[in-house]
């Protein structure tokens, strides 16, 4: 009897601490925001139905998307290495091949025809002010501008992955790797960092990504931080609701909104646990077995006990 107080006192402070006193102390250090799911509710619905071949011809030609952009899996391939870029326009313009599901379509659409609204980064560029963002607006090739970007937008979809293929890789280097370096999974701005050969190409290497990181402080500010292990350190609740609208953690911060779509910040997040926590699929099997046992061994400790006892009787 002494035995179950013991263990009902036990239970009830375990259960105070967990629901009522570490949630409290919890938000009184951190600010809760609940996020919409990626619904980006303050942007136009998209009304038109876009044509994928359309767009591609605005893509290529009025659009000017591939002055600036690489699309590899068209074979349009970067007019500048990475850390050239960076020192044109602040970050290297993403490969576009996978654009069309890492980011929100509708967020696309808002993109083309204003950067730096969609980005939410309008604190930073005010076209009025001669601020300008360095990817320029769409103005539209002399037709109804919100077909034309729907035709744009098709087309991106329409050379993309399947959500259910889109590496997590894939996801992270689109929406995330310009930006921030992920040193555990070997990731930097400037690319995947190979297994050297020669000192020579390590170093080459070091430099452009020196260079490009320069650019980058410059652009934004501030270095943006490794991703490594803040899955570990602000879990995936955070990451998803900051990612999804930065400003409403960090006002005047200069990380933009990336307007990724459900499937991209998926992936994202894939990416973000398989660097920070490689040992989790391994831990996560352990658990049971833990358990299993336990189960097993307090099985016979009590019946050791009561073995023990009836002896004594
Ligand atoms: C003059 C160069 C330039 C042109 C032209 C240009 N872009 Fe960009 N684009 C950029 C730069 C620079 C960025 C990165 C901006 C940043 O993250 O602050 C970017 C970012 C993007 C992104 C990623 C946005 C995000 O959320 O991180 C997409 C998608 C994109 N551009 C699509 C397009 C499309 C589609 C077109 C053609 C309609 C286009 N761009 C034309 C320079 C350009
Ligand atoms: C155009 C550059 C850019 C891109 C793209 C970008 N970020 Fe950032 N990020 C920043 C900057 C700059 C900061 C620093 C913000 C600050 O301290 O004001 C930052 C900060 C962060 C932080 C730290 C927030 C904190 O509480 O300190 C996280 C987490 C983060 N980014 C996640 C991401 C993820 C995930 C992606 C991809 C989905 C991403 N970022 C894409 C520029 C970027």
């Amino acid at each position: 009897m002494r035995e179950l107080k013991i263990l009902a006192v036990i239970v009830v402070f375990t259960l105070i601490t967990y629901y009522l006193v570490e949630p409290f102390a919890h938000s009184q250090m951190h600010k809760h925001v609940e996020g919409e799911g990626f619904a980006y509710s303050d942007l136009p619905a998209l009304t038109k139905t876009g044509d994928a071949l359309k767009g591609k011809e605005l893509v290529m030609g009025a659009a000017a998307c591939t002055g600036c952009h690489a699309i590899t899996k068209e074979g349009i391939v970067a007019g500048m290495d990475p850390a050239m870029a960076a020192q044109s326009y602040g970050v290297n313009p993403p490969d576009l091949s996978n654009a069309g599901v890492v980011y929100d379509a509708k967020f696309l659409a808002a993109l083309i025809k204003n950067p730096a609204h969609a980005l939410k980064v309008e604190h930073k560029f005010d076209a009025a002010k001669g601020k300008m963002h360095p990817m320029p607006q769409f103005y539209g090739a002399g037709g109804d501008i919100d077909q034309e970007i729907a035709d744009i937008v098709a087309y991106l979809q329409s050379i993309a992955p399947k959500a259910e293929e889109l590496t997590s890789e894939q996801a992270y280097k689109l929406a995330c790797g310009g930006c921030h370096e992920n040193r555990y999974a070997g990731w930097t701005q400037v690319g995947q960092t190979p297994k050297f050969k020669k000192k020579q190409d390590e170093l080459k290497f070091n430099l452009a990504k020196a260079d490009y990181q320069d650019a980058l402080t410059k652009y934004m500010g501030k270095l943006p931080p490794d991703l490594s292990i803040y899955i570990r350190s602000r879990g995936e609740h955070y990451i998803k609701t900051f990612v999804e609208d930065p400003q409403a953690y960090l006002a005047g911060t200069a990380m933009p909104r990336v307007g990724v779509s459900t499937a991209g910040m998926e992936k994202v997040i894939e990416y973000l646990e398989d660097s920070g926590d490689a040992k989790r699929h391994e831990r996560e099997s352990i658990g049971p077995k833990v358990m299993l046992f336990t189960l097993v061994f307090a099985l016979f400790a009590f019946l050791w006990k009561k073995e023990l006892w009836s002896k004594l009787h």
